[in-house]
């Protein structure tokens, strides 16, 4: 089809919706969120507020209370306090991959569902992990370091082609099976991991066990959460079986691998080297990076053939960029039409939005306590109306639900202010919003 037919109206459009009872939503961004996200709230008619530094917690309890969105990177601390003076904030939205800057308990019991972008920079992260392939691999990293001392060190011994090596991934998820694509692409063979069983791409092969994979991988990647059973999932016993000469990498998460034991393995010979990106503490700005807070930070640095990198996997532009898009589509599909797929505290509810020439209607958003015979409660106020759509899910204390309801007669809209009201004074309202 043609880009013209496309933009001449062939394709349906969804239809937008608007809150029927609130002012203006106004939307305050801090720590210099993209300029794109700006144009794109301005153009939906937001009222955005733009500053690039963070607020401390008296700022933000002072100013906060007549915003219904806020858009915050990691500087930013949303506490318990801050939500509490945000009288009329619907959704807050991270433009970063972490989330510990918000009470996140706090906010979902205010109805307030939080918004991150955990795999904007899945493609940055894989293609690091390919140049340190390449990099280890030639030991390229201490040939530069001598050349640039001063050092002329022409080596080709321990040096190898990727091609027709072997790469075990631990963890198959959005960087694991990213990076499983582009090795095959440089003639490396496949392996990898997982506790769920997945579909491997290209012609990889999923292993059944972790022993399995180290015991025929050339290179050990790891891309697993850090989770209870991962904290120290690489130490001492699972490095003795891999290969000798082998190497591992980890870009995951810095207490996934027990890093004095990997020490050991570089120092004893029995790995040719390693590729470190995270670790168990890391300084929270730019500045030394020594045993204060890590004990081994010493003898690390000092170790041949191993590549220490701080914390830069997924540290690019484009993941930057995608950031910036992810967190203002979700801010902007909750507030204009309820959906909460993605949110990190909150029931994942999404409902289509009809397209634009199907009858008048009108959406129920309403956040409420998780307990026995709400949906009872709320179904005999809706049974009055034509419900075309209904979707609910439920998250620890609280729960959400969407329903769509067609509108016959335009007397239905003043019945719908009432059901509104009649929603808003049941026991286990949270929030209850209303879309058309
Ligand atoms: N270095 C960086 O800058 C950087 C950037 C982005 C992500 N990360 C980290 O990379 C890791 C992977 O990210 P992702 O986006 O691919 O995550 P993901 O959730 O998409 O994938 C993780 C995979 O690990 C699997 N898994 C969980 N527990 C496991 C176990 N015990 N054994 C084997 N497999 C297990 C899961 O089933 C899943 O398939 C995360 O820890 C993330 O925090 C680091």
């Amino acid at each position: 089809m043609k880009a013209e037919s496309l933009s001449s109206g062939l394709v349906r459009q969804a239809r937008v919706l608007h809150p029927i009872s609130t002012d203006e939503l106004r939307i305050l961004l801090l720590e210099n969120i993209s300029q794109d996200a700006v144009k794109s709230f301005r153009a939906q008619g937001f009222q955005v507020d733009h500053f690039a530094k963070a607020w401390s917690e008296e700022e933000l309890v002072e100013k906060i209370g007549t915003y219904h969105a806020i858009g915050i990177r990691s500087k930013t601390k949303i506490t318990e306090r801050v939500i509490k003076a945000a009288s009329k904030l619907l959704v807050i939205g991270c433009f970063c991959i972490g989330t510990n800057q918000v009470d996140l308990l706090t906010a979902a019991k205010a109805g307030i569902p939080v918004f991150n972008s955990p795999f904007s920079n899945s493609r940055s992260v894989a293609e690091l992990v390919i140049g340190e392939i390449v990099v280890l691999s030639r030991q390229l990293f201490d040939r530069a370091r001598e050349l640039k001392d001063g050092l002329w060190n022409k080596v080709s011994k321990g040096c190898w082609e990727v091609r027709g090596k072997t790469l075990g991934i631990v963890g198959y998820g959005h960087i694991g099976s990213q990076l499983s694509v582009l090795a095959e692409s440089m003639g490396m063979r496949v392996l990898f991991y997982d506790v769920l069983p997945l579909m491997p791409l290209g012609s990889a092969q999923q292993v059944e066990t972790l022993d399995d994979l180290l015991a025929r991988s050339d290179f050990v990647t790891l891309h697993v959460p850090e989770l209870q059973e991962t904290i120290n999932m690489i130490g001492a016993p699972q490095l003795a079986k891999m290969r000798k000469g082998a190497y591992l990498l980890n870009n995951a998460r810095g207490k996934v691998v027990d890093l004095p034991a990997l020490i050991e393995a570089v120092k004893s010979g029995h790995l040719a080297g390693a590729a470190v990106d995270v670790y168990p503490s890391e300084p929270s700005s730019n500045g030394p990076f020594d045993n204060s807070l890590n004990s081994f930070a010493t003898e690390l640095r000092a170790l041949p053939n191993v590549i220490l990198t701080p914390h830069i996997g997924g540290s690019t532009e484009e993941a930057q960029r995608m950031i910036g898009d992810e967190v203002a589509t979700a801010l902007s599909r909750y507030l204009n039409a309820g959906t909460t797929i993605g949110s990190v505290n909150f029931p994942e509810v999404d409902l289509r939005v009809p397209q634009t020439e199907t009858r008048d209607f009108i959406r129920i958003c309403h956040v409420h306590k998780n307990q026995p015979g709400v949906l009872r409660n709320v179904n005999h106020l809706l049974g009055n109306f034509n419900v075309e759509k209904q979707y609910s899910d439920s998250k620890g204390d609280i729960a959400y639900v969407l329903a769509d309801i067609i509108q016959d007669k335009q007397a239905d809209r003043y019945k719908l202010r009432e059901l509104q009201d009649q929603i808003n004074a049941t026991e286990t309202n949270i929030l209850t919003r209303v879309l058309a």
